[in-house]
């Protein structure tokens, strides 16, 4: 029996944090690597033009997340690694896809209903600051997913709305031309909810991030802004009502944690507790730290796997492609 086809996309906007590592990146690479499935993941490169408008920007994001993906251990002889805009069969699905979208679909998208929210509560005209981009964004995506047969897409969840409305526009198609569409079902992450410097859920926006690949100094500096009140080191402690300590369970082991938590009980400083952890996350992402730095110092190493990711996708496209249009009536 062939292997499901797992296919997830990651849309480049800047170097992923460590709440995106434990929270989505981490069981991507777990899924990968069980050798369950037929993996594919792509950077969604098109998908980020939306909201990028600078072609350095976006030139180097796109580096970043392949090189991120690759230096924590996603292996491309064992899953596809590929860029979106390789593949300009994507785009010709996007289109007919959208001939299948209802418009009232895309209104009650979530990002996009967030957005006409905001600019009505400001004050703004409805569409104020929303290109065709972003309010078509969930087609663009069916497209990602439908051209590959996909059946299962692993996201966070966040993106649920989106695979939902995958499904709508193939069962549309499908309704009128028979099941040329496989109908894909999202899979929830679930991966460790991670605290930020703040002690609220870690997120870019919050500005309470901890960036993945930060030089060794940096990493100690960031870990001593985490929030702790002003007790002093000799006043015992709750190992349970502290970030520090939430953190350093993500990373150390059974072992290290029983020791940690007999040193809050007996009193810690929070300067020695902060070099702790320092020590457990530096000492997980020193290997793949050093792999990032070398992938991004020669990038042609990155350029050959997403061409070769290309290679691999793209025969695919151009045949399923044929017959799409077929079913509709574009080609004999
Ligand atoms: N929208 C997704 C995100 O913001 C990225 C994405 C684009 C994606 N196309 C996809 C995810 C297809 C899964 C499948 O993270």
């Amino acid at each position: 029996m062939s292997k499901k086809i797992s296919l997830t996309g990651i849309k480049p906007t800047g170097m992923p944090h460590l709440g995106n590592y434990l929270g989505a990146i981490k069981p991507a690479l777990d899924m990968a690597n069980s050798g369950d499935y037929e993996g594919y993941y792509f950077i969604a490169d098109y998908h980020s033009l939306t909201t990028v408008h600078k072609a350095d920007t976006l030139r180097e994001y796109i580096y970043e997340v392949a090189a991120t993906w690759l230096a924590l251990g996603l292996d491309p002889s064992k899953v596809t690694l590929y860029q979106q805009s390789h593949i300009p069969e994507i785009m010709e699905l996007n289109w007919i896809l959208s001939c299948f979208s209802a418009k009232g679909l895309m209104n009650r998208a979530h990002v996009y209903k967030a957005l006409t929210h905001n600019n009505e509560v400001d004050k703004r005209d409805t569409d104020h600051g929303i290109n065709m981009g972003i309010y078509t964004y969930p087609i663009l995506m069916s497209a990602d997913i439908l051209f590959l047969k996909s059946n299962i897409v692993p996201v966070g969840s966040d993106q649920l709305q989106h695979i939902e409305i995958a499904r709508d526009i193939a069962n549309a198609f499908n309704h009128v031309y028979g099941d040329v569409f496989t109908l894909p079902e999202a899979k929830a992450q679930e991966g460790a909810l991670v605290p930020g410097l703040d002690g609220r859920k870690m997120s870019k926006s919050y500005d309470n991030h901890i960036p993945l690949f930060l030089p060794e100094k940096k990493l100690r500096k960031t870990i001593n802004k985490i929030t702790t009140d002003s007790s002093e080191p000799s006043v015992p402690k709750d190992p349970n009502n502290s970030v520090v300590f939430d953190f350093y369970k993500l990373f150390a082991t059974e072992a290290q944690i029983a020791e940690l938590d007999a040193w809050y009980r007996r009193g810690i400083g929070w300067g020695e507790a902060k070099l702790e952890l320092f020590n457990v996350v530096n000492e997980n992402l020193k290997g793949p730290r050093e792999k990032y730095t070398e992938l991004m110092a020669d990038k042609s190493k990155i350029d050959l796997i997403l061409q070769e990711g290309a290679d691999r996708v793209r025969p695919k496209a151009q045949e399923f492609l044929k017959e799409v249009k077929k079913a509709i009536g574009v080609l004999n």
